[in-house]
């Protein structure tokens, strides 16, 4: 990639060359589907990827999305700290093939590799499948990253995973989502028993029986379908937990929400879906399904308004960026999200953050542990770019008119550390590194509010995070740092900024500290203390996600 010229420079390519482009783009949307799984660790994500990109015929077999064990360290080029804690960082972006739909999987990294990226993914994706186990319900991760869809306001889809345990009641399940979160639920199909009396799944819709079975071959399951008068079900289903099912049906039908589309558009209604992801029960209807209602690439929010995704004009924006991904390269990686237009190979862009025009000479497109570069993208894909320090998050490429998108908010981290730097003269190096990773979005730099603590205070969605940080400065700036934790667990914005903080007087079991923007953010040792501060002031906004700051310079070392 090479940067061609400043401002103004007239390069950059029409869009509008031949009519044919308009079509294929238009063809493209309309056959392209993106999504995210919001989950929590062990309901079954990575199973489920698997299932459905064998659908898409992308792997051949279970088990390639996420190699574990001693077969991932053969396999993995990632970077190195991933290597030493034998984990996955990310695979991104999985895209396939089904039904003549393109489909965009975009990874939510979950477990020790849950950070702030797994929130900026949801920045960029047009729907979400939210995935539980039966057994458990909603779990903390799980509703954290809801609260980020709900934002956006994308259609929510529900696979309540593992019928084949022993579970929770479907209708409690239903009841919990609709408490909890505030959503409508639409189941589309009802489980009929649970666990050990698992028996199969109705559609709502027609009536019609998919008798679950426990194959001999493997743990895969025949999905046989039979209409509900089918005489050979007396020998499938025992009578009492058909009843049971259909009655719960009828619950529904009499007390529950109805169907409307336009509701599971905007993010308030949430069709549901039961199966068994391990058994591969119940999840084709669900991709079956899941394909007819969630949306297609959606015009895009920015700064002077949305930008339609048929438009000529290409434009996209950063929303994760990784570092060192190939030990071989020292490489770092921009993950652009497209948003209109067409993306083609060596294509001048403008990068409206500062006005330059640059060359995309060697996009990639990755897939797991592959990478190829891509020819043409449209929108609702994600392309992989080389970032020799250009970009940031939130950053905005384009042709043709300028577009800037709405930047991504700032997420609320869990984790605290003091970041010392114990050699005073690698200070310059030091303040380098840490103001460039901020500005990159590697980690949100806080600050306390007493000037004589100038250290900055790094804060987190997840500890990999810190230590990715930590591992960069030293690396890439020369510095070994040291990493001295806070204990404090959660934070918050406080709407209405000091004056709003200094109307409430003195706050106590918290401390106050200020974010790069100048904003302040109290900081909790746990839930407990911040629903007290609630209690206590109720007048006082606060906000677990803050929104973008512009034209204001940032807070630097
Ligand atoms: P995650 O990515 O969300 O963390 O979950 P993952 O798919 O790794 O699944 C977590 C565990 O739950 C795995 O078992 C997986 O086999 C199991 N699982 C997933 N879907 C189902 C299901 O529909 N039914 C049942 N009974 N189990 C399911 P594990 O023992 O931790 O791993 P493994 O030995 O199976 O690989």
């Amino acid at each position: 990639m090479t940067s061609l010229s400043p401002e103004n420079n007239s390069s950059i390519p029409k869009e509008k060359e031949v009519d044919t482009l308009e079509i294929d783009l238009e063809k493209a949307v309309r056959n392209r589907k993106n999504f995210a799984i919001i989950s929590h660790p062990d309901a079954g994500k990575t199973t489920l990827t698997e299932k459905l990109l064998l659908y898409g015929g992308a792997i051949q077999q279970a088990g390639a999305v996420k190699a574990r064990g001693e077969q991932r360290k053969v396999t993995s080029d990632w970077m190195e700290l991933e290597k030493q804690r034998g984990i996955s960082i990310t695979s991104t972006v999985l895209q396939f093939e089904y039904n003549q739909i393109t489909i965009n999987l975009l990874d939510t990294p979950g477990h020790q590799d849950f950070s702030e990226d797994t929130y900026r993914t949801l920045a960029a994706a047009d729907n979400a499948v939210m995935l539980e186990d039966a057994a458990k319900g909603l779990e903390p991760q799980t509703r954290k990253l809801f609260e980020v869809c709900r934002l956006r306001k994308i259609p929510i889809f529900t696979f309540i995973n593992k019928m084949d345990r022993p579970g929770q009641e479907p209708l409690s399940l239903l009841d919990e989502i609709e408490a909890e979160l505030g959503l409508a639920t639409w189941a589309v199909n009802w489980p009929i028993g649970s666990g050990d009396l698992f028996r199969g799944l109705i559609d709502r819709k027609s009536k019609d029986i998919m008798i679950y079975s426990r194959s001999e071959r493997g743990k895969q399951s025949l999905e046989k379908r039979f209409n509900i008068n089918d005489p050979e079900l007396n020998d499938l289903v025992e009578d009492d937990l058909l009843e049971k099912a259909l009655e719960e049906l009828e619950l529904l039908e009499e007390a529950g929400s109805d169907k409307d589309f336009g509701k599971i558009r905007s993010g308030e209604l949430t069709p549901v879906f039961f199966g068994s992801a391990m058994t591969n029960f119940g999840v084709r209807p669900f991709l079956d399904s899941f394909l007819e209602m969630a949306q297609g690439p959606v015009a895009r929010k920015a700064i002077d308004g949305p930008v339609d995704p048929l438009s000529d004009a290409f434009s996209g924006f950063v929303f994760k960026l990784q570092a060192n991904m190939d030990p071989r390269h020292r490489d770092r990686v921009a993950f652009v999200r497209v948003c209109s237009g067409r993306f083609k190979k060596d294509m001048s862009v403008r990068h409206a953050r500062t006005g330059k025009v640059i060359r995309l000479s060697r996009p990639q497109k990755i897939f797991a542990q592959e990478r190829a570069v891509v020819e043409d993208a449209y929108p609702g894909d994600v392309i992989g770019l080389n970032n020799p320090g250009m970009f940031s998050i939130g950053d905005t490429l384009y042709t043709g008119q300028r577009v800037e998108y709405e930047g991504i908010p700032c997420f609320s981290p869990e984790i605290f550390s003091w970041l010392r730097n114990p050699n005073p003269s690698a200070f310059k190096n030091f303040r380098k590194g840490v103001n460039e990773l901020r500005e990159e979005g590697a980690v949100q730099i806080l600050y306390d509010s007493d000037p004589s603590k100038r250290d900055p205070i790094l804060a987190a969605v997840g500890q990999l995070q810190l230590e990715v940080v930590q591992h960069r400065l030293g690396s890439e700036y020369g510095v070994e740092t040291r990493l001295e934790p806070l204990s404090f667990q959660v934070a918050r914005w406080v709407d209405g900024g000091w004056p709003a903080l200094e109307a409430v007087g003195r706050i106590f079991n918290s401390k106050t500290v200020q974010d790069s923007w100048h904003r302040p953010v109290l900081l909790f040792k746990n839930e407990w203390n911040l629903n007290q501060l609630k209690e206590d002031h109720p007048e006082l906004a606060l906000r677990a996600v803050a929104p973008v700051v512009s034209g204001v310079d940032p807070i630097t070392l």
